[in-house]
């Protein structure tokens, strides 16, 4: 059944669904969680919550109100689930949505997210299919929290470097979603799961286009590289690398470590930004007023085949 009303359903692999309930009223819809990527409890908490708030921020929207989706053991570790609540209704709190309710089950593995209702004026949302060739891509968070997380499991992650990361995850992407939409860009997702490359190719895929990835451009979170040197990185991130790579044309400088980077896992990553050249200027004063640290890493290019370069 074909809704004129849903102007962004699962067809194009977008962030989050947009359903137009008026003239000037669109609600954006996702839900996300996942187990524990840090210890602390109160920073998973607010991970999940900024993770989960993102997909809104990645479609241009501004997350409303939200449910908790929540698996735990029963009647265990009490004290813990209170401080993953407390983070993220803090997190909930600090970008001006509502927690109204949610959903437990018992599972012996926690896990816990939230599941966002946001509004986007119609029209103004902002998807992965609209990238044009000459578009600029800018990138809002630095890589590299799927090596350091799984560091910090395993035991070999340096405090400041976790203490980083979390803060990256952490950090919303609001100010990002406010400085795009304030310019108008092209095209927008954020980077989890699938990896900057994962990601990026999804948005080729959806707008028809190649891109150019200048790696000495990306941005990592400080101690990335070193561990993924030395052969640190979740399962995740490997299953990444394998299935974008029939899509990726590596220079031959470009190397494993290079790689496994550019295609880490990501939790509550930056937004990916398609800019047309002519905003970018805009575009770096608006983020740059907000405070929001960012790369150009490169553009896209007319290529029916969709290709990623990756350059030094
Ligand atoms: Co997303
Ligand atoms: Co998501
Ligand atoms: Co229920």
């Amino acid at each position: 059944m074909k809704d004129p009303n849903l102007l962004v359903g699962f067809e194009t692999g977008d962030d989050a669904a947009v359903y137009r309930i008026g003239e000037g009223l669109a609600l954006v819809l996702t839900v996300d969680y996942f187990p524990p990527i840090v210890d602390d409890p109160f920073a998973y908490g607010a991970i999940a919550a900024a993770n989960s708030m993102s997909d809104v921020y990645a479609m241009g929207g501004r997350p409303l109100l939200a449910l908790n989706v929540l698996n735990w053991p029963v009647d265990q570790y009490q004290e813990e689930l209170a401080e993953v609540m407390r983070g993220g209704f803090a997190k909930a709190q600090e970008a001006g949505c509502l927690i109204v309710g949610g959903h437990t089950l018992d599972d012996k593995e926690p896990k816990y997210g939230l599941a966002v209702v946001g509004m986007v004026q119609p029209g103004q949302q902002v998807t992965n299919s609209g990238a044009r060739p000459g578009d600029l891509l800018v990138l809002t968070k630095p890589l590299g929290t799927g090596v350091i997380t799984t560091a910090a499991k395993q035991g070999v992650a340096n405090p400041e470097v976790l203490e980083r990361a979390i803060k990256a995850m952490s950090t919303l992407n609001r100010d990002a979603a406010e400085a795009m939409q304030e310019v108008g860009v092209h095209a927008c997702t954020d980077i989890t799961g699938f990896g900057l490359l994962g990601h990026l190719r999804a948005m080729l895929r959806a707008s028809g286009v190649g891109a150019r990835v200048r790696l000495s451009a990306v941005p990592l979170l400080p101690g990335a590289r070193e561990l993924a040197e030395q052969g640190v990185a979740p399962g995740g991130t490997h299953r990444n690398l394998t299935s974008v790579s029939a899509a990726v044309q590596w220079s031959p400088e470009i190397t494993q470590t290079d790689k496994v980077l550019l295609c880490d896992a990501q939790t509550s990553g930056g937004l990916l930004i398609a800019v047309p050249g002519e905003r970018a200027e805009a575009l770096r004063g608006a983020l740059d007023r907000r405070g929001v640290a960012f790369a150009a890493i490169g553009e896209l290019a007319a290529d029916g085949r969709r290709t990623i370069e990756v350059l030094p």
